[in-house]
């Protein structure tokens, strides 16, 4: 497959989103159905990317460094099948771990999977979050557009965002790091730290404490 995906569909789709505040009840109906039609055969793609949680384990290396705390409270956003949900369980096994998309048949399948009962997995849209202001320490977008106004409003201050697209650039959906340093900053986000693991290229920034 070309690995240029400026024109994928999913490219589209989620910049439309971002970019048009107003166009979401479409691109949301237009994203759960084909992302409802892929569930079944989710994991299966997600296999022939094996690395594809490295740049996620290579970002929370990067919080670590700064803020060795472990997060108490976790929202993975677009969750799909759970791919990084899972992961943070294992990692943060002692961690509250919240985990959202908006198509029900991801969901489902999640919930399906040996192990979801440590996981609360809920169907919701990442741009109105079910939760209260300053929630969680930790809130994982693996492969997912960025909601950063509600991020900055879930995310407690001092807590972190965390973006990774498993392929880079050529990830279907992507969003380039300066994209979303400034997005964050908007949101009330500290600057961004970017890196690069294998294929993968991750994204994570700290919410400024002062911010209530
Ligand atoms: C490329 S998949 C990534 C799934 C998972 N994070 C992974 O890496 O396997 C994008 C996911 O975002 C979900 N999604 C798309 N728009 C969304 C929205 N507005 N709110 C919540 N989830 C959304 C899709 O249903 C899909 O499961």
């Amino acid at each position: 497959m070309s690995a240029d995906r400026r024109f994928h569909p999913f490219r589209l789709l989620t910049r439309l989103e971002v970019a048009l505040p107003v166009a979401r009840p479409l691109t949301r109906r237009l994203a759960r159905r084909r992302f409802d039609a892929l569930a079944p055969t989710w994991d299966r793609i997600r296999g022939g990317h094996p690395d594809s949680t490295l740049a996620l384990e290579a970002a929370l290396h990067a919080i670590r460094a700064v803020d060795p705390r472990p997060p108490r409270r976790i929202l993975d956003v677009g969750t799909g099948t759970g791919q990084a949900a899972f992961v943070l369980r294992d990692l943060f096994p002692d961690a509250e771990i919240d985990a959202i998309d908006t198509a029900p048949a991801m969901i489902e399948t999640a919930r399906a999977k040996p192990g979801a009962d440590g996981i609360r997995f809920a169907v919701a849209d990442g741009a109105h979050l079910p939760f209260p202001d300053a929630t969680f320490d930790l809130v994982v977008l693996l492969c997912v557009q960025p909601f950063a106004t509600e991020l900055g409003r879930v995310v407690r201050p001092g807590g972190w965002v965390l973006f990774a697209y498993a392929m880079g650039p050529t990830t279907p959906i992507y969003f380039a790091p300066g994209t979303l340093a400034s997005a964050l900053r908007r949101a009330g986000f500290e600057p961004a730290t970017h890196g690069r693991t294998g294929p993968g290229e991750w994204t994570v920034a700290r919410r400024a404490p002062g911010r209530a």
